[in-house]
């Protein structure tokens, strides 16, 4: 940390990166394991294939990855780092993925932490980041978002096997005292729905000594009630968008990019529609990497700022949603 300065008011997102591993599952494949087809999966998902993590992968050689890609988009001298976020639900270390990243990357003067919020982790490390750079507590950060979704899902439950895949993205952000490209943003959770979507632990009673029981940890995979999830984020995300947009006195065409959680095609096209935002502002690559957790929102983000899509001052709408439940809204400025 180079040191508090009060006068931070905002911040500015100076670059970005991404990550995914070189397994292609595709549809086809899956309907060798499981009774479904591709033009199913396609027809009611938008998903043609995701990419799955091989042994030698994990969450924080993913988003080492892509945090490095990040920070060579900035120039930034790596020492100069004050804070890494790592957005994750499927941390290779129950106690933390971050600091190896920080490890991995030499930012050796950097804090780095996990924070959990399913589908909307990402989003909410990067709202977090940017509290402490707004402060002036710190000046520099790395928000990452990575999941291996693929170790937890029940690849004989055809219900939910077809969306996920793994990833990472990351982008950096610096505080500024000139403007703030945090335009504006909310964040909700609802745990009273939380049972339509979780990965829960599963213990298992083991006897210490005596009389003396404990539980032994690990995880089930994950369960999902698809319907009551769809169901959730049609009705959330455009509701808590559209509150956003008017909060800052923003019309939906202000709004240059709708960058939302990949979970679902037809989820992107109601969002679309509910908020009257074109077809042509979606950003979409879902058929490419199905679901990616707490990676879709940087993986997509990255895409679009290599391939000169999302430009310099352009107005992005971002949400993420999922397990929790949880979701959330950033109106953002790229740059
Ligand atoms: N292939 C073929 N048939 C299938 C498949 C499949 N893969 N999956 C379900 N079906 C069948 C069902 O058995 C059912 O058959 P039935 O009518 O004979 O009983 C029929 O298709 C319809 O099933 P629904 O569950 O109603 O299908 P739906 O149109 O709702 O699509 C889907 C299912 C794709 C899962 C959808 O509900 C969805 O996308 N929900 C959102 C899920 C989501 O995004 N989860 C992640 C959130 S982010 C996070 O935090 C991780």
């Amino acid at each position: 940390m180079e040191g508090i300065n009060l006068n931070q008011i905002g911040v500015s997102f100076k670059g970005s990166g991404s990550y995914v591993p070189n397994q292609i599952l595709t549809n086809h494949d899956i309907s060798e394991k499981v009774d479904t087809s591709d033009e199913w999966i396609k027809s009611r998902t938008g998903i043609s294939q995701r990419r799955i993590s091989g042994l030698e992968e994990d969450v924080s050689q993913m988003g080492y990855k892509a945090a490095l890609k990040a920070i060579k988009m900035t120039n930034w001298d790596i020492e100069t780092i004050d804070l890494i976020i790592l957005a994750t639900s499927t941390p290779n270390d129950l106690f933390g993925s971050a600091p190896s990243i920080q490890e991995k990357l030499g930012a050796n003067n950097a804090v780095a932490f996990d924070l959990t919020a399913a589908c909307s982790g990402f989003l909410f490390a990067a709202i977090t980041a940017s509290q402490f750079l707004k402060t002036g507590s710190y000046k520099r950060a790395i928000v990452i978002g990575s999941d291996q979704l693929s170790s937890y899902v029940d690849w004989n439950d055809r219900r939910s096997c077809i969306l996920f895949g793994d990833g990472a993205g990351a982008i950096a952000i610096e505080a500024t005292n000139e403007f703030d490209n945090l335009i504006g943003f909310d964040m909700r959770t609802d745990g009273q729905r939380g049972c339509f979507l979780n990965l829960s632990s599963q213990n298992n009673q083991d006897v210490i000594v005596n009389n003396i029981n404990c539980s032994t940890g690990g995880f089930s995979s994950i369960t999902m009630n698809g319907q009551e999830v769809y169901k959730f984020a049609v009705r959330e995300v455009p509701l808590i968008i559209d509150n956003l947009l008017k909060k800052n006195k923003y019309s939906s065409e202000n709004v240059d990019w709708l960058l939302l959680h990949q979970a679902n095609k037809r989820i992107l096209d109601s969002v679309g529609d509910r908020l009257n935002i074109s077809k042509g502002k979606i950003l979409s690559n879902l058929s490419n990497y199905g679901n990616t957790s707490a990676a879709t929102i940087p993986l997509i983000l990255d895409e679009a700022v290599r391939n000169n899509k999302i430009k310099q001052n352009d107005v992005i709408a971002t949400s993420g949603f999922g397990a929790g439940l949880s979701w959330g809204a950033a109106l953002i400025r790229w740059g």
